[in-house]
């Protein structure tokens, strides 16, 4: 059994892990829940036990937790991930603050579980359109090897939480906006995340360098345009890819098929391809839209659909404690 921390526990990732540690029947023994002073004194329930939320502290940590989750955002991450490194507690970070750190293992279990022996006290927790577009391409990578690759993403309100999914409710009826800089009700906006000096986003940087961290391969050209839709939760990412080796269409369906964490969806004749509302709710990662790109050699286009908040977030993060527990 294992004593558990949570940070940012009334967030819309922090609550998403608790409900995937009762459905995975994770083997909490102590279960420690911390937010801001805002919801201090909050209850919420676990395994049909009610647990009182804490104010995060520098102290919150001078107590025998094994692993502890965080998701409360880059800047807690920096300031209290350390504090809890240093008390000999397992961190695992949602957030981007240390997933680029070489000594940080940055993780997607169905494609480098093995990153997590020789960990350091924390571990990364990939950016979640990044999480569900490496678990295709690593077979692709590991049997034609990839040469190019150009993500173009439509990301759920979700993936910026609380704030994310007010901003397309409370706009349905009027125009409004709070989190993000325009409405997103009726809208779409190409833009996740702070632009850089370079004119892309950190969105798009993040899904270029932790895929290539992930996949352990620096060599892979890699491009990306992130956009936010008024969707509630499921992000899609088409994905267009150039392989160095040439390939059957049909052998890109088996390899799929007999790959970890995937569903092929491809029925375009009887209008089945992955969507956002048949991800909503599951840990799969749905692949569909298998078609060659006719324009470049040993081209490829796949359209790859996941929760978010699930697969994207909380699920990866509960499956590496799972590895950890398991090492
Ligand atoms: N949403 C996604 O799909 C997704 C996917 C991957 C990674 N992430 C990452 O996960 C993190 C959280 O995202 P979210 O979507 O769950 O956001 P959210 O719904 O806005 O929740 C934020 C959480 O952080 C807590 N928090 C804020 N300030 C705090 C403070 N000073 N001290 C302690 N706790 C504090 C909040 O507590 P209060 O309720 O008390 O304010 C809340 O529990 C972010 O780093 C995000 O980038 C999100």
């Amino acid at each position: 059994m294992v004593n558990v921390g949570i940070v940012g526990a009334t967030g819309m990732v922090g609550r998403t892990f608790l409900k995937i540690m009762e459905e995975r029947k994770f083997p909490v023994d102590n279960l420690y829940l911390f937010a801001s002073a805002k919801s201090k004194g909050e209850i919420i329930k676990f395994n049909n036990k009610e647990f009182k939320i804490e104010e995060l502290n520098e102290h919150s940590f001078d107590r025998p937790i094994d692993i502890a989750l965080f998701s409360a955002g880059g800047n807690i991450s920096k300031k209290y991930a350390p504090i809890a490194k240093e008390k000999g507690i397992t961190v695992i970070d949602n957030s981007s603050a240390w997933r680029m750190e070489d000594w940080v293992p940055l993780i997607v279990p169905e494609v480098n579980p093995e990153a997590v022996h020789g960990h350091q006290g924390i571990i990364s927790n990939p950016n979640c359109s990044t999480i569900q577009s490496v678990i295709p391409l690593k077979p692709l990578n590991d049997k034609y090897k990839l040469k190019r690759v150009i993500f173009s993403t439509y990301q759920a309100v979700s993936g910026s939480g609380v704030g994310g999914i007010k901003d397309l409710e409370n706009g349905l009826a009027a125009p409004y906006h709070n989190k993000y800089p325009h409405p997103i009700a009726f809208n779409v906006l190409p833009h996740i995340d702070d632009f850089l000096e370079n004119g892309y986003t950190k969105e798009e940087i993040k899904m270029i360098e932790e895929t290539k961290k992930i996949l352990n391969d620096q060599d892979i050209k890699i491009t990306a345009t992130t956009v936010r839709v008024p969707v509630r939760y499921g992000h899609a990412v088409s994905a267009n890819i150039e392989l160095e080796n040439s390939f059957e269409l049909e052998d890109i369906f088996e390899l799929f098929r007999n790959s970890d964490g995937i569903e092929v969806i491809d029925d375009p004749a009887n209008n089945v391809y992955p969507m956002p509302i048949l991800a909503e709710g599951t840990d799969t990662v749905y692949v569909g839209r298998i078609r060659r790109d006719f324009s470049v050699e040993n081209g490829l286009n796949i359209w790859i659909v996941a929760d978010n908040s699930r697969k994207g977030a909380a699920t990866n993060t509960v499956q590496i404690a799972e590895l950890l527990i398991n090492k």
